[in-house]
């Protein structure tokens, strides 16, 4: 497995981890209510899960999988893969805070815009490799 596929896969982890922690929270203070407060980590939950968790986990892995060039750099420009893995995290992490904090939303547009960056990033370094096997 390549080390960016790793590092994905270990962020999205993380992500995971801490975004069902949010969830299980939530859910017992639905049931059980006991600090309203833990209803403003309802949309952080959410970033976390969706684009932490679920997405950075699709890329790591079909960056493993998706076929590879047969000469050269076989991943292709890897570097765009770890500007992707840098924005995503930072844009994650800034939304995740600042929908909690609920001010300044300027910041949680800027978070969701360096995810955005971030997949265009990947997209530019997996165009050229989604290809049958065997070409190029
Ligand atoms: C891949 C995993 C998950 C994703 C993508 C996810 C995503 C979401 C989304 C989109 C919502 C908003 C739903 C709505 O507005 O109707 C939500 C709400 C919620 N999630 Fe998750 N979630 C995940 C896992 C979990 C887990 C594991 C737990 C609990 C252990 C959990 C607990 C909750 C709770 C309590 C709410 C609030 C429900 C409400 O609005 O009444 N989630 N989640």
């Amino acid at each position: 497995m390549p080390r960016l596929s790793k590092l994905l896969i270990r962020a999205a982890l993380i992500h995971m981890g801490i975004g069902f922690f949010i969830g299980s929270l939530l859910l017992w203070n639905k049931g059980l209510p006991f600090a309203p407060a833990i209803w403003r980590l309802r949309a952080s939950h959410i970033e976390l899960l969706i684009f932490g968790w679920t997405i950075q986990f699709v890329m790591g892995v079909s960056f493993w999988v998706i076929p590879r060039f047969s000469t050269g750099n076989r991943y292709g420009k890897e570097v765009f893969g770890w500007i992707s893995f840098v924005l995503l995290n930072m844009g994650v992490v800034t939304t995740a805070i600042v929908l909690w904090w609920g001010k300044a939303p300027v910041l949680a547009f800027g978070g969701r815009f360096l995810v955005f960056c971030a997949v265009l990033a990947y997209v530019r370094l997996m165009w050229s490799r989604v290809k049958p096997f065997a070409i190029g």
